[in-house]
């Protein structure tokens, strides 16, 4: 259970008020407002960092720098020509991977202050017409069969309502033989015909309610999608211990007098956001919200 210490007693009122914005336009809305907050305090990657055994790093965005590496290493990516970032933020990925491999990118997300943000900084760092970042639904993409050799998802899949949908449309626009990279936040993978306790319902629920996270899943159950699709050479990692100091520190700059500034700028969206955060350290410390990345071939 969440401990009900008076600082779980204030914000639980006011995170949950059980209704949710239509998806689309409240994940839109979302971005929108707290995207240039958190790109001024944490830089252009809106993802996890990676700390090997959960230790320090020299920096956080360091960190986040070296979640896209160990990604790319697992996949075993060693060249691309041509990218889509599903769920793209103000396009870091897309940035880092076409500065390593020298490939093109596509990228769609549901906000268009994100859209416009990620177009104006490739343009600033002289990517030219490399890079392209546009508004668009990760379910029903804006693009051709088999248009790119590498299809990246980082951190985006939590927000996708239909899973079975999300999957079919990455497998689709991956070209034979490319490369289909998720990594995403899960719940923990159940035993045979075990669901989740109650108590753990309700803290997704409170978590789902403030982040737009509508249909969680197991990284099992993702598996299980990819192998019906035919994707092979299928690997997974749970990577919860090495993103654990993420959301502490997350919370430290939040709390900093810029952070709080920039979080009553920002509004309401984003304020619910951060005062939901210790929920996000909870999960995981319980072992019930896993860190997982999931990879494979189109054969
Ligand atoms: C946590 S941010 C991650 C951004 C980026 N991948 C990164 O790592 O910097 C989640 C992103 O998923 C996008 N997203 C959520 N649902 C989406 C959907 N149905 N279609 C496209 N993008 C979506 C959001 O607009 C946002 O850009």
């Amino acid at each position: 259970m969440v401990r009900a210490g008076p600082f779980e007693t204030l914000v639980k009122p006011l995170t949950t008020l059980g209704k949710m914005d239509d998806l689309k336009s409240g994940i839109a809305n979302f971005y929108d407002e707290s995207s240039e907050l958190w790109e001024n305090m944490w830089g252009e990657h809106m993802h996890h960092g990676f700390y090997p055994k959960g230790g320090p790093r020299r920096t956080h965005q360091e960190a986040q720098e070296d979640m896209i590496e160990q990604t790319l290493q697992v996949a075993g990516v060693t060249k691309v020509q041509n990218m889509v970032d599903v769920g793209c933020g103000i396009g870091g990925s897309s940035r880092y991977i076409a500065r390593k491999f020298g490939c093109t990118s596509r990228g769609i997300t549901l906000s268009p202050k994100q859209a416009a943000r990620a177009n104006a900084l490739s343009a600033e760092q002289g990517f030219g017409d490399r890079l392209s970042f546009q508004v668009g639904d990760a379910l029903a993409q804006p693009f051709k069969d088999g248009s790119f050799d590498l299809v990246w998802s980082m951190e985006s899949g939590e927000h996708m309502p239909d899973k079975r949908q999300f999957v079919s449309e990455l497998c689709r626009v991956c070209a034979p033989g490319g490369k289909i990279i998720v990594v995403t936040w899960c719940h923990r993978v159940l035993a045979p015909g075990e669901s989740l306790k109650p108590d753990e319902v309700s803290l997704l629920d409170r978590i789902c309610e403030a982040y737009y996270l509508p249909a969680w899943c197991s990284v099992a159950d993702y598996q299980k999608l990819f192998e019906e699709k035919g994707i092979v050479d299928i690997k997974t990692r749970d990577w919860s211990e090495e993103v654990s100091p993420f959301w502490g520190a997350v919370i430290a700059t939040a709390l900093t007098t810029e952070g709080l500034a920039g979080l009553v700028k920002a509004g309401w969206t984003t304020i619910k956001g951060a005062l939901v955060m210790p929920l996000m350290a909870e999960g995981f410390r319980r072992g019930l919200i896993k860190f997982v990345l999931i990879t494979g071939r189109k054969g």
